[in-house]
């Protein structure tokens, strides 16, 4: 009997040590690893996990399950589909990872999740550009700086933005082969840039596999709120991997993978039809938005 009788619920101490002594057994069994960091990992892990399983204490058709659901996470994935980073986003296992590599430096522009929907090689747009590429959606002019933690201007710096269309999807998630919604650019000499995209609107994170199953089945929304993805690269400074997103949204404090950080959080300005572009573009009769997003990187790590 695995449970002390006269105690239920308390693990009696013969059976705690059978278990204890399992976990050191395995520990031992990765002592002589030769690498000390994959050492150090692998003994980590069996602590954690077997501290998890003792804790939790499965009936073994629950841990078959719990293999069943990692079986049909490899399943689903393929090379457009990865359904373990979405199982890490959506566990806070992707922005605690974010937050142990990107150390708050001074006023430095606060990191957020990746996702799965970045493009190597999406085109170059001049300053100015529009990154739609035919993406339907509501203009949105946006604009900033890129300087480092004194500063300075960051003049050449390379900008990549991608972000869903107003129905909420990737250019990669449409069988055709379209390249819309993304671009890169490159800030001037004054560390400036701008550009055209689209208002962001809230989406979904693909939920038609077991992610969304557990999501579902933990009542949780598989919505995120409306975002423009960033990712800026400058030599010598720390690369920031980032959104921005919409001030006043409801889905802010329920983003299903815990991206939003308040100082991301930023005023997208509404402008009636008629109102003139900055840059001059004749939007007809189409309301529009506009955005300010100055953005600040962190030393390179290592260079203090
Ligand atoms: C995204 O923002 O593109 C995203 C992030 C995490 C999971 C799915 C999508
Ligand atoms: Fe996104």
């Amino acid at each position: 009997m695995r449970i002390d009788p006269a105690r239920p619920g308390v693990v009696g101490d013969r059976q705690r040590a059978i278990e204890q002594e399992l976990v050191d057994r395995v520990v031992a069994s990765f002592g002589d690893a030769p690498d000390d960091r994959l050492r150090e990992v692998l003994t980590a892990l069996t602590r954690h996990l077997h501290a998890f399983l003792r804790e939790v204490r499965p009936s073994e058709p629950e841990w078959q399950a719990a293999i069943g659901f990692l079986t049909a996470a490899g399943h689903i994935t393929t090379d457009r589909r990865q359904e373990f980073i979405l199982l890490s986003d959506v566990l806070g296992a992707s922005m605690q990872t974010i937050a142990i590599n990107n150390e708050a430096v001074g006023d430095a522009t606060e990191a957020t999740v990746f996702g799965p929907f970045f493009v190597e090689d999406a085109p170059r747009i001049e300053l100015g550009g529009d990154i739609a590429g035919g993406a339907p959606g509501r203009p949105c002019w946006v604009e900033g700086t890129v300087t480092d933690t004194a500063g300075n201007p960051v003049a050449g710096a390379r900008i990549e933005v991608w972000e869903a269309d107003e129905d909420g999807f990737y250019d990669v998630q449409y069988d055709d082969g379209r390249t819309a919604g993304r671009a890169h650019l490159f800030t001037g000499d004054d560390g400036g840039y701008r550009f055209w995209g689209i208002t962001p609107v809230p989406y979904p994170i693909p939920h038609d596999g077991p992610v969304g199953a557990l999501l579902d089945a933990s009542g949780r929304s598989p919505m995120r709120a409306a975002h423009l993805h960033f990712m800026v690269t400058a030599p010598g400074l720390r690369t920031l991997v980032t959104h921005i997103f919409v001030r006043g949204d409801e889905l802010l404090d329920s983003d299903a993978v815990f991206g939003v950080k308040e100082s991301l959080v930023q005023d997208f300005v509404e402008q009636r039809p008629g109102t003139p572009a900055p840059d001059g573009r004749d939007l007809g009769d189409r309301s529009w938005t506009r955005v300010r997003f100055d953005i600040v990187l962190a030393p390179a790590p290592g260079d203090g």
